[in-house]
């Protein structure tokens, strides 16, 4: 994985999404997970800014407050049921030009000979096989709108050979791969494809991974673990708030010229330069002793 081919820095843009100008921040922006987390401060953020925002989650009861929460904005929000894992009952809304794959879940880290297919499928079926879902359905919207933004929302993990961590990393890695096939494929139509790739961002999912993983109860892999759990307190005094992290989404969405992957937090940042400005097996090495001792 590295930036994109310069070949498709310069693929065909519709009008509306002008080389070296910003996106108009206008018609339909859809945020799937915008119950908590990123994905609500993306929903907000987007509203914010002008888009008429349709705030999704798998209950909407949790968005009862949302637009109530927002204020005078540039923008609306509505809130819809969306259930990533069972997309075919939701209506793509029109005119849309913002599609934010944000829904995500992360769960237990046990040593990869001891993860149950279970764990694997779980992970896979919201945050590849949902994204993929939800992502086909609304690239003919997008494409009737005249061209857009498809922004996933991965993980800067992928960049790092975190242990016990493969099912959540490699489900990240395949929608990274999944945008820069479509990068290449929806160009053509106007629709940038763009990748965020957080850091530690304040949300339910940052608190809940505050553990030693799973893995610290296996024979032979409890130092790693316990190494990992310690290495892991560092980024305590680095965690960015929802709200500086949707901005710098949003931030990223209007930017026509944004390259492929953002990060929308300083530690993602300094991640991706150093990532790019080394090969793979010196950023690995360069990562591993933490771990391995
Ligand atoms: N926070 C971080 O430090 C961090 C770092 C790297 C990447 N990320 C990524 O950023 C994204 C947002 O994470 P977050 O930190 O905001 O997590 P979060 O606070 O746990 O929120 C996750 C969101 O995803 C929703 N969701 C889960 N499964 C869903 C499904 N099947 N259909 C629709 N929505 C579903 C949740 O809805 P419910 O309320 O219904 O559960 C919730 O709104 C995720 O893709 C995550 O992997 C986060």
């Amino acid at each position: 994985m590295r930036d994109t081919p310069p070949s498709l820095e310069s693929a065909p843009r519709t009008a509306d999404v002008n080389e070296g100008e910003v996106m108009r921040a206008e018609g339909t922006a859809l945020v799937t997970g915008a119950s908590r987390g990123i994905g609500q401060g993306v929903a907000l953020e987007l509203a914010r800014r002008g888009f008429d925002v349709v705030a999704t989650m798998r209950n909407p009861d949790d968005g009862a407050d949302l637009a109530t929460t927002l204020g005078d904005a540039a923008g609306s929000l509505r809130v819809e049921r969306l259930d990533v894992t069972d997309a075919q009952a939701f209506d793509m809304p029109s005119p849309l030009r913002v599609v934010v794959n944000n829904a995500g879940v992360e769960k237990a880290h046990p040593p990869f000979e001891a993860t149950p297919m279970r764990l694997w499928r779980e992970m896979y079926e919201t945050n590849v096989f949902g994204l993929i879902d939800v992502t086909a359905r609304a690239i003919p919207a997008l494409r009737a709108a005249g061209g857009g933004v498809v922004c996933n929302v991965t993980s800067s993990s992928i960049l790092a050979p975190v242990p016990f961590y493969g099912p959540y990393r490699s489900s990240k890695a395949a929608v990274s791969a999944i945008g820069e096939s479509l990068r290449a494929e929806l160009a053509p139509f106007g629709i940038r494809v763009l990748e965020i790739m957080p850091g530690p961002i304040d949300t339910d999912m940052l608190e809940g991974s505050d553990r030693a993983p799973e893995a610290i109860d296996f024979d032979g892999y409890r130092e790693m673990a316990e190494r990992y759990y310690e290495g892991r307190k560092a980024v305590e005094g680095q965690v960015t708030s929802t709200e500086d992290a949707a901005n710098a989404i949003a931030d990223a969405i209007l930017d026509d010229d944004a390259p492929l992957r953002v990060g929308c937090d300083p530690l993602a940042v300094g991640m991706i330069q150093g990532w790019r400005a080394s090969s793979d097996e010196d950023f690995m090495k360069a990562m591993l002793p933490s771990w391995t001792g």
